[in-house]
């Protein structure tokens, strides 16, 4: 990212950005990082994609890109795995809206991000786009940091062996 398109991306989402509760989400563990860190990627790839297509709204597309994932494990540990994946959104929406306020776009965005599992369908072409970004993105750092962090726990696991059989 240019550092223009930096300084107007960070203009568009700097209070989020600060938000201290916000920030909780530095020390939850997503995709091998952060969860501060995977949101980030997928604002950041929203708001350059808007930027190419012209979105008219991008700005407002890219801050509910930033908050689709706006939750902690915490909030939600009685719940099965399976049911993480499809609670999360509606939690991410509940924590998004004690600080801002959303449209009707940005409440589908967020809602709907983890289509085709149960739960909201996309309605407009900028949950479409938030939804498509977040599984390209997963799907890079899963590959990129969850293989390689899985890979260090193996190695690790083994070197134990080796030094203490
Ligand atoms: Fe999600
Ligand atoms: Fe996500």
């Amino acid at each position: 990212m240019s550092k223009n398109t930096t300084q107007s991306f960070e203009a568009v989402v700097s209070d989020i950005l600060n938000n201290e509760d916000f920030n909780k989400l530095n020390n939850e563990l997503h995709h091998g990082i952060t969860r501060y860190e995977h949101v980030v990627r997928v604002a950041k790839t929203t708001y350059r994609v808007g930027k190419l297509f012209h979105l008219k709204n991008n700005n407002q597309t890219t801050r509910a890109a930033l908050l689709h994932d706006f939750y902690t494990d915490d909030e939600m540990k009685d719940a099965s795995k399976t049911a993480k994946l499809t609670i999360h959104p509606q939690l991410a929406y509940n924590n998004a809206i004690k600080y801002y306020n959303l449209n009707n776009i940005q409440e589908n965005i967020i809602k709907s991000h983890m289509f085709p599992l149960k739960g909201d369908k996309p309605k407009y072409k900028e949950a479409w786009l938030v939804s498509g970004v977040d599984k390209i993105v997963a799907l890079y750092e899963m590959y990129r940091y969850k293989a390689s962090l899985l890979i260090n726990i193996w190695a690790l696991f083994l070197f134990n062996i080796i030094i203490y059989k």
